[in-house]
This record gives structure tokens, sequence and C-alpha cells, in this order.
């Protein structure tokens, strides 16, 4: 008694020790954890996660948020309350352990859009984590002049992730040079006053948005997008897209842009 119970690693999994855990909100944290030697992936792909916690234990998909250069891996959670891995993975500590399947996959990458002038990067709540590590990659700098990171929140403490992820970014030894003045951030609020409230859809619509960027409006010939959030939001996002002209792409089939829900559980 009151020694916890352990089980056996189960098979084709990671067992990586947590190295930092960062609580934003009541909502919000994110965790970083050691990163395996073999393990590679493409920046904006998601991996399956789970605790050491029970036999068969829970995986949830989660986005990784760091880039592919880090010798570490960064991930940026959800609390839900009751919720069959959150619940846990919010307790976390340094030194525990967390578990992860070895194969990473996805849809929001490189490979899947058609260069252009300028890549944009649509994300609601967590649905920024892939897209803090596309920002980090200088392969996406290759491909693109510009990237405009927009994340839109509740409430304006939620934005935090992502501004401090664009001020560390841009004075990052390794890749600081590259993103400066390449890199753009707009972030809004929808329950809270802020310098830009709004949902990114009545901002794309309306044109504030360019408005605010001092950009021309999104054009299939310079503009590549990737839309990451709830189910709902991606819907409306992508036909505002579409509207546009921008096609969907696939892995094997590249377009002008792509979509991947922000995963919750
Ligand atoms: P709103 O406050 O108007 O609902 P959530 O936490 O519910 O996923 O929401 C995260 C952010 O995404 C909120 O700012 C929310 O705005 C916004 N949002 C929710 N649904 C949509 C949608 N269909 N299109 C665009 N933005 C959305």
């Amino acid at each position: 008694a009151g020694e916890p119970a352990t089980f056996p690693i189960p098979a084709n999994v990671f067992a990586e020790k947590v190295t930092e855990v960062k609580h934003y909100t009541d909502r919000l944290f994110k965790f970083r954890l050691t990163r395996p030697a073999s393990f590679r992936f493409r920046s904006g792909e998601f991996v399956m996660i789970g605790l050491p916690n029970a036999e068969k234990p829970v995986f949830r998909a989660y986005s990784i948020a760091s880039p592919a250069w880090d010798d570490e891996l960064e991930f940026f959670s959800i609390k839900v309350p009751g919720g069959p891995l959150t619940e846990h993975l919010q307790k976390i500590k340094v030194g525990d352990t967390v578990l992860m399947r070895k194969k990473p996959t996805g849809t929001l990458v490189n490979d899947a859009l058609l260069p252009g002038k300028r890549l944009y990067l649509f994300s609601t709540g967590t649905g920024i984590a892939p897209f803090a590590s596309i920002v980090r990659d200088p392969e996406t700098y290759e491909k693109f002049d510009t990237v405009i990171l927009t994340h839109t929140c509740r409430e304006v403490a939620e934005l935090a992730y992502g501004e401090e992820l664009v001020a560390e970014t841009v004075n990052d030894p390794l890749v600081g040079e590259v993103v400066s003045g390449r890199l753009v951030y707009f972030g809004s609020a929808t329950r809270e006053p802020h310098a830009q409230t709004g949902r990114i859809t009545d901002l794309l619509k309306s044109g504030k948005l360019f408005e605010a960027l001092g950009l021309p409006k999104i054009d299939p010939e310079t503009d590549r997008g990737m839309i990451c959030g709830s189910m709902e939001m991606i819907a409306d996002t992508k036909e505002i897209l579409e509207s546009f002209g921008l096609v969907e792409g696939a892995n094997n089939n590249p377009g002008t842009f792509v979509v991947e829900r922000a995963f919750v559980g």
C-alpha cells in the first residue's frame, strides 16, 4: 500500500523523461521531454502520447511543437476536466516518465504545399502547436519569403504561449537570423478586449486581417495556408480559403492549403 503500481512499458513506445512543465492558464500548459536519439519527424507532424499508469495506457494525438533540430520534444496541451489522458498529464512533474508511440504522422507538412511567397498559419487554441514547430524550422523559410502565424483564443492569457514562442524564435541563436523580419505574428482574442479581437474567419472575410498586416488579400498565385483548430474552425476557414481560390493538398499531391484538427482529450 502507498506505492503506486508500476506497469511494463508497452512495445513500440519510447519512455521519455519530462524536462520542463509550464502552466499558462487553468486550461493550457506546455511540457518538454527528452528526445530519443533515433526519433525523426517532419515539422508539423504529431505523435501519440500516453502515461505509464495502466496496463493498457490511453494514448492521444499530440502535435510536436518543437523543431526538428531541437534535442528535446515540446508539446502544448489543453487540460480537459475528466479527460482520460489530460486529467493525469496536467499533473506531470520534471523527472516523470511519458510514453510516446514511435511513429510520427500528419498532414501539416511543407511537402503537402506548393512553394509560394507567403505561408499563412491559421490556429485557434492548442492548434498553434504544430505551427510552433514549423515557424522554428529553417526549411520553412527556404520555401517561403514570409510566414504569418495567426493565433486566436478566447482569452488574452491564452495567447502567451504563441507570443513567447515568436519572441524566443526571433532571438534564437540558431534560427533568429533566418527568421528575422520574415516571421509575422497576429494574435486575436474573442472574449476579452485585446489589440486585435474577433474570430480569424471574420477577420479574413472583412479584410481586417490584411489591413492589419498591410498585405494584399490572399491570392492562390502567391499565398499558401495551413489550418489547425476545432472541426468547426477548420470547416469555416477552409471554406474562406477556397473562396480565395486555394485548393487543399496532401502529402502525395501538394496543393495551396492543408488542414489538421487540433486534438483534445
Ligand atoms: P469564440 O470565442 O467566438 O467561440 P475553443 O476553445 O472553443 O476551441 O475556441 C478557441 C478560439 O476559436 C476562440 O477564440 C473561438 O472563438 C474560436 N472559434 C471557435 N469556433 C470557431 C469557428 N467556427 N471559426 C473560427 N473561430 C472559431
